[in-house]
């Protein structure tokens, strides 16, 4: 018997229940993992009050993109990966087929890799959705250089902070926005080189300071809302703006003119573009790891919670306090 969650109606936090049940083993195309550790992101929270880019087809229904154990059990078919190997799974699936919230899952193969060396279960579970949305974006699409301005809004979540690394690896000028001064030190510990608080500071002006007046080619945002018009104020000459949550509950407009003036690009963005072809899947891998070997990208942990406590995790997550992942250990 394995205790998984599941929740039998949208709602906020307490909707998360328990449940009893016996997790076949793994058919083809699967791996069956022992978990030890699962990484938390909004996308689950956002899943569970039905507020997702796809909704729960059908309830009770399950949740969980990020997990970290061991294989007890292959699908016939299954030649890459072996009862006993230590893996992660990748968010590369819909969670209306496979939920990793559970302390025995099934995964399917496509979005199972090997624990990567140096790692603990802990570490493992909070790398794979913050560093390959940030690559997708930053490295395989806007190839950014040294020589460009990175403005990352929502910076303190766990895919900012990855793209702060990321920005640094290459060389380029992180530029991390928060909305309040709260976090200002912890952002800049955790690499960013220019820190701006969007409620309490000129930022516009601030963006334009750093970047000599020519504004930022890349924008990375999780936000939307009212501050996108800004933004694009922010931006340079054929900028592009990365779009890729919608944290604001207000309306988002946008500036026309300098949409058209400076013939911005805005593109929606998630990480399926990339864990969810093979080829693309391997060269994010690849990056991740050896950014992770060389030191330039760190798993950045905000808070472990036991998985008796997923529904405090939960509540936890959705305050928006935390700086970085906030992980559930079983
Ligand atoms: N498209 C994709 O494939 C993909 C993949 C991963 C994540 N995402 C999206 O990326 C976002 C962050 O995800 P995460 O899991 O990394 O989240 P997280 O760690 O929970 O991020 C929360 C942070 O976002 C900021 N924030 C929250 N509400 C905000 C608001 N209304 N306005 C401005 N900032 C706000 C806060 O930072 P401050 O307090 O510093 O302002 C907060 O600390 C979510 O929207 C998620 O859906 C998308």
């Amino acid at each position: 018997m394995s205790r998984v969650v599941e929740f039998a109606e949208a709602g906020g936090p307490e909707v998360l229940k328990f449940k009893n049940v016996n997790v076949p083993e793994a058919g083809p195309g699967q791996v069956r993992i022992r978990v030890k550790a699962i990484g938390l992101n909004r996308a689950e929270s956002m899943w569970r009050e039905n507020k997702y880019i796809e909704e729960p087809v059908k309830f009770p229904a399950r949740l969980g993109y990020e997990a970290v154990g061991t294989v007890d059990s292959v699908g016939k078919d299954v030649t890459t990966i072996a009862v006993g190997d230590e893996v992660n799974t990748i968010p590369s699936f819909s969670m209306n087929q496979y939920g990793m919230y559970g302390e025995v899952v099934l995964a399917p193969i496509h979005a199972v890799v090997k624990h990567p060396k140096g790692l603990s279960p802990v570490e493992a579970a909070s790398i794979w959705m913050m560093f390959i949305t940030a690559y997708g974006a930053l490295i395989e699409d806007a190839k950014i250089t040294a020589q460009d301005a990175v403005v990352i809004p929502g910076a303190s979540s766990s895919v900012g902070l990855a793209a702060i690394q990321i920005a640094n690896s290459v060389g380029a000028k992180s530029i991390a926005l928060t909305r309040t001064r709260a976090k200002r030190k912890q952002l800049a510990a955790a690499g960013a080189k220019y820190v701006i608080a969007t409620e309490e500071e000129d930022w516009l002006k601030e963006i334009h300071k750093i970047t000599g007046g020519q504004g930022a080619r890349v924008v990375f945002d999780p936000v939307a809302g009212p501050t996108l018009s800004k933004l694009i104020k922010a931006m340079s000459f054929q900028g592009l703006l990365y779009l890729y949550g919608a944290l604001s509950d207000q309306a988002t407009t946008l500036p026309v003119l300098d949409l058209i003036g400076k013939i911005i690009t805005i593109k929606g963005h998630n990480i399926w573009v990339t864990s969810g072809d093979p080829a693309h899947q391997k060269a994010a891998v690849d990056f991740v790891i050896s950014g992770l070997e060389k030191g330039t990208l760190k798993p950045i942990i905000d808070r472990v919670f036991p998985f008796d406590k997923i529904v405090d995790a939960h509540r936890y997550l959705e305050a928006s306090g935390q700086i970085g992942k906030i992980v559930v250990t079983i």
